[in-house]
């Protein structure tokens, strides 16, 4: 499946909805309220491996490609990336990205770039964002989680946000164009937290999908950032 170009940065914080929190059950029906609101959803991919649970592979991709109508953003939580990234370039990715921690991460990244991709790259809680500095230029997402990855429904992580405060001084001093976003516990308290210390891409999962209104809520969301 051709993925719709990527979106880049616009200098506002946006909301990505994560599908790891959406009804399974309805992913379309999960989306469509949002989908006018977002410029990408993010698939959270799971192995078992690199956390403690397992969730979505290529398919769920391509569901969601066709479901939302908007650009993926893949976030693998893998322990070996580098085996899955063409399946999910194929099923319609727009942006993958892969842990600095797992195997392999820069070939993943020079991978990703060659196949004509957006690349990310994310910072589980214990890693200091110097793991990042040397691939920088080739980026395309900063992603510094604010949870330990693994499950939607987790407590932000506030102790994060000076990392996110160094990677938006890194990213500045770049000169590119790449989006630093948060995953992790964003709601109504902790949206204007990360977006204040320079995130610009929050990912947001169980606050948005329990939301009697997630369309309302996410507007509401927008409104504080
Ligand atoms: C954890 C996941 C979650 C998810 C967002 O591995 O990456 O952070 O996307 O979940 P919430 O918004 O429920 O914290």
């Amino acid at each position: 499946m051709k993925a719709p170009a990527f979106p880049l940065p616009s200098g506002r914080a946006e909301f990505v909805p994560s599908v790891l929190s959406a009804d399974f059950a309805c992913l379309k029906g999960s989306l469509a309220p949002v989908r006018r609101l977002c410029r990408s959803v993010q698939v959270d991919v799971m192995d078992g491996h690199f956390v403690p649970n397992i969730s979505f592979g290529p398919g769920i991709v391509s569901a969601v490609a066709r479901a939302g109508g908007l650009p993926v953003d893949a976030h693998l939580m893998v322990a070996e990336p580098l085996r899955f990234i063409d399946a999910f370039a194929r099923a319609g990715s727009g942006l993958i990205t892969v842990h600095a921690e797992a195997a392999g991460a820069a070939a993943c990244v020079k991978k990703i770039k060659a196949l004509g991709l957006r690349a990310g790259l994310a910072l589980r809680p214990k890693t200091p964002f110097s793991r990042v500095k040397p691939l920088l230029r080739s980026l395309d997402l900063v992603l510094v989680m604010t949870v330990e990855p693994g499950f939607g429904g987790q407590a932000f992580m506030a102790d994060m946000l000076p990392k996110v405060s160094e990677a938006r001084a890194a990213i500045a001093r770049s000169g590119r164009k790449i989006w630093l976003q948060v995953d992790g516990g964003i709601g109504a308290d902790t949206a204007p937290l990360a977006a204040a210390a320079g995130a610009d891409s929050l990912v947001v999962g169980s606050a948005l999908f329990s939301a009697p209104d997630p369309a309302a809520f996410l507007k509401a969301l927008r409104k504080k950032v």
